[in-house]
């Protein structure tokens, strides 16, 4: 009897001894991919060595990747990173599509060998379609085609819109997409500008 009942204990606890062992592994896995960019990233210009810090949400997907972190863990961080988006000033979502288009197109910014001084690029076409006159596309994000025809610019479309664009990981945790506002990548008007891409009536992407 006594030994039944222990080998039911131990087997109770062994799914918590798998977890731990587990995160153990996940550790020391990050902890070797750590070291090794540490010993490899050259720092050079703007690109210095505080690259390879991770914030935590970084840290938390980089840890339960290729899973997704805990759910009461998850929605802290995605709250968190909600909760840092900065709305525009003035209540206008708006800017002009057309500098919007060259900041899609634009790929160069933040990179060791681009100027700090010049505004960064959202190189948005690297990993979604958006005008269909521009043939060479990534296909890592959805099509962007005809963003704002489908969806319309009511004003919860449009915050919705905004607040994506400017920390993904606000609303999917762990999104590869660039965080463009909470990043500083880009500015303020050049988000106005690339949701004018997006929503503009006139804008190429919704013809
Ligand atoms: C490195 C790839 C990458 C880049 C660069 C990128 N995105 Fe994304 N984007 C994604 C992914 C992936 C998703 C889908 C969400 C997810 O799974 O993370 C997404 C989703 C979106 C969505 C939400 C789509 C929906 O279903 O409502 C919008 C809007 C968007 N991106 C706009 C942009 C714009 C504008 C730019 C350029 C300023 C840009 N993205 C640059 C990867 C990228």
């Amino acid at each position: 009897m006594r030994i039944w009942i222990t080998t039911l204990l131990l087997s109770a606890m062994l799914p918590l001894v798998a977890v731990a062992a587990d995160k153990a592994r996940k550790d020391d896995r990050n902890a070797q991919a750590f070291a090794v960019m540490q010993a490899s990233f050259v720092a050079k210009g703007q690109a210095g060595m505080d690259r390879l810090v991770q914030d935590k949400t970084q840290a938390a997907c980089s840890l339960y990747a290729p899973g997704m972190p805990p759910d009461a863990l998850a929605a802290t961080l995605l709250e968190d990173n909600r909760n840092r988006v900065k709305y525009p000033a003035d209540g206008n979502y708006l800017g002009d599509w057309k500098r919007g288009q060259a900041v899609a197109e634009e790929g160069r910014g933040k990179q060791s060998s681009d100027d700090p001084a010049e505004p960064s690029g959202g190189n948005c076409y690297a990993c979604h379609q958006l005008d269909p006159q521009q043939i060479a596309y990534g296909t890592i994000g959805p099509s962007l085609y005809r963003y704002g025809k489908l969806r319309g610019n009511s004003e919860p479309v449009l915050k919705l819109a905004w607040g994506m664009l400017n920390d993904m990981k606000g609303y999917i945790l762990c999104s590869a997409m660039p965080r463009f506002g909470g990043k500083d990548i880009l500015t303020e008007q050049q988000l106005k500008d690339v949701m004018a891409l997006l929503f503009d009536p006139d804008s190429p992407v919704n013809q």
